[in-house]
């Protein structure tokens, strides 16, 4: 028996118990007359203790002990002089009498312990170290929490788990394929789903009623704090339901896990908001409720005063930072920075201060002041309040006001990590033009369904069609989304038609998934929920690859494996494939 308990194990109870423990050293410290090593497992850590008159030849065989040895040790259990209060261990340690060095270990290239001097690049290719941290390690355990939870509440509500496949056609979601050559079948490629999207509407047409998975998906785009190429959604799909109960089923398991993992009881129903509403609100389709800051549009209190800027706007609109009427030029100038970084690409910043000496801009030779206290109380501005104002496009203004709006939240302090603010976004539109390629897009993608009022407008008027599509957003993050999918043929096929596809392409990608809505297909509608995104969110962190055992890196790249890599020359041959430069 390699151990009778764990690090993390023993307390003062256990005194006078022998036991043997095994596990990694985390540090040695050696007082001369006394070594102690503090013993590291997955539970937790122990000390072990030497003593030099007592028991030299072991004293010294732990003076040579490196740090990550793993070690086996056996010895009593007895209750510390000096106590540790912040561990659960701390008031015992282990009188050591035997020591067994399981295997030597070369210095790690960076420290295992909760803050750490290793990068990001290193902590990457030694990825399996960097998971011996504690703190790292918890992210597992809350997902692995998150993701009983999630089984528990589905199959409660009667949601079979199913297992779709990983080699499969093209299934759009908006991203680029992954493609996978098949050697049995020269010159033509599988696909690894984007999502089962279409496998799990086929298991709505099966009669399976109601199917979840917690499943991997894959998609080849650009890669953010909250994307992977390869990522886990909880995938979800009912029958015979309308948005509504959809929504409702859903918004169950979200509560359900907020209460089970934070303790966190919702009583009231999560917010709705119109995809337009959160648009012209926010100036985004997923805005952070955390705080305020709503758009206030100005437009009827600004044109046409000679001021060109806003004159020439489409939209002109403000964001009313409360208390900063007092931020120094340098400050407001910071402001100003940030919006012109190309990534924003904005051209400035109105401000309007509302201090004791009445309200103040930096637009004053256009505007009188009865005009700057209509826009202050137009926007609810109170004194020691700043407005900030931008002016332009109104797809563009929204964007960058909405960024600034986030930075703001940031600069304030107002998105507390501990804070969580669920909302449901609605009544997407079903569809959106691409400019560059003169052509429609599914905003969902090319299954959901059109509001059933706004049906009969598919093809004459497509960019006023609203679909039953929603997502599920907190804090800002797009946790999950989904719709009420189109179930008849005709209908499909008129969707195929006005995103470009030709009869034709449609029957050769989708043929099957038109078949089977000939086959009695059932009402149906699901969504599905970055699983990945919601641990992340729940341990109060926004890079999802912290949550992730084996990410790959900005480039995709997984640095500790060194994928991907070339194959050899004969794989290449037998699938018919020339690489230049190929080995
Ligand atoms: P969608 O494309 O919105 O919908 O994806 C669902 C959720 O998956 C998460 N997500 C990602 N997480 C990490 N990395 C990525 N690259 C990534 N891409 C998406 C997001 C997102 O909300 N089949 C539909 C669902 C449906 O209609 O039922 C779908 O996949 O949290």
């Amino acid at each position: 028996m390699y151990r009778t308990h764990t690090c993390g194990e023993l307390r003062i109870a256990d005194a006078g118990k022998t036991v043997t423990l095994a596990g990694w050293v985390q540090r040695a410290r050696d007082l001369g007359g006394m070594t102690f090593v503090d013993l590291r497992d997955r539970f937790g850590i122990t000390q072990l203790s030497f003593n030099m008159e007592r028991e030299q030849a072991l004293c010294a065989q732990a003076r040579e002990l490196g740090r990550e040895f793993v070690v086996q040790a056996t010895g009593t259990v007895r209750e510390r002089e000096s106590k540790n209060k912040h561990i659960p261990t701390g008031e015992i340690e282990l009188i050591v009498t035997e020591l067994k060095v399981l295997n030597a270990a070369k210095t790690p290239p960076f420290t295992i312990e909760e803050e750490t001097d290793g990068g990001d690049e290193l902590r990457m290719k030694y990825r399996y170290l960097d998971l011996r941290r504690p703190n790292i390690r918890e992210h597992f355990e809350l997902r692995h929490r998150m993701a009983i939870e999630v089984r528990n509440y589905l199959s409660g509500q009667r949601f079979l788990e199913v297992e779709t496949p990983v080699l499969i056609k093209s299934t759009p979601e908006g991203a680029r394929d992954f493609v996978v050559p098949s050697r049995m079948n020269l010159g033509e490629f599988y696909a690894l789903p984007q999502s089962p999207q279409t496998f799990k509407q086929l298991l709505m047409v099966s009669g399976f009623d109601r199917y979840f998975q917690i499943v991997k998906c894959f998609r080849d785009e650009d890669l953010r704090a909250d994307r992977q190429p390869e990522f886990t959604q909880i995938d979800c799909e009912m029958a015979f339901v309308e948005q509504e109960d959809v929504l409702n089923t859903f918004e169950g398991m979200a509560k359900h896990l907020f209460k089970a993992i934070h303790g966190l009881e919702f009583n009231e129903p999560f917010p709705r908001m119109s995809f337009d509403e959160a648009m012209a609100d926010y100036g985004c389709d997923k805005p952070d409720l955390r705080f305020g800051m709503k758009f206030q549009e100005l437009n009827a209190l600004v044109h046409g005063e000679g001021f060109k800027v806003f004159d020439d706007a489409e939209l002109v609109v403000g964001i009313n930072a409360e208390g900063c009427a007092g931020w120094s030029r340098k400050q407001t100038d910071a402001l100003i920075e940030f919006v012109k970084r190309p990534q924003i690409g904005a051209s400035g910043i109105v401000f309007l201060k509302w201090t004791e000496e009445g309200s103040k801009s930096t637009v004053d030779k256009f505007f009188g002041p009865e005009q700057l206290e209509g826009w202050a109380k137009h926007c609810g501005m109170k004194q020691g309040d700043l407005l900030c104002i931008m002016a332009g496009r109104t797809d563009k203004v929204r964007k960058q006001l909405n960024e600034l709006r986030l930075h703001l939240g940031d600069l304030l302090g107002l998105r507390d990590p501990k804070v969580f603010r669920p909302l449901w976004v609605v009544d997407f539109p079903l569809l959106e033009f691409d400019v560059e390629n003169k052509r429609w897009h599914a905003m969902h993608h090319p299954f959901t369904a059109p509001k059933p009022a706004d049906a009969h407008k598919l093809e004459s008027d497509p960019g006023s069609v609203k679909a039953n599509a929603y997502d599920l957003v907190i804090n800002g993050t797009e946790i999950g989304g989904g719709s009420i999918r189109i179930h008849d043929r005709t209908m499909q096929e008129a969707m195929f038609r006005v995103l470009g596809f030709t009869d034709e392409e449609a029957r050769y990608k989708f043929g099957f998934l038109l078949d089977a809505f000939e086959f009695g297909a059932p009402p149906h509608g699901g969504c599905a929920f970055g699983f990945d995104r919601w641990v992340a969110l729940f341990g109060h962190r926004t890079d999802i690859r912290e949550f992730i055992a084996f990410p790959k890196n900005n480039s995709g790249r997984d640095v500790m494996i060194d994928a991907p890599s070339r194959i050899d020359a004969e794989q290449l041959q037998e699938l018919q494939i020339s690489v230049e430069g190929s080995a």
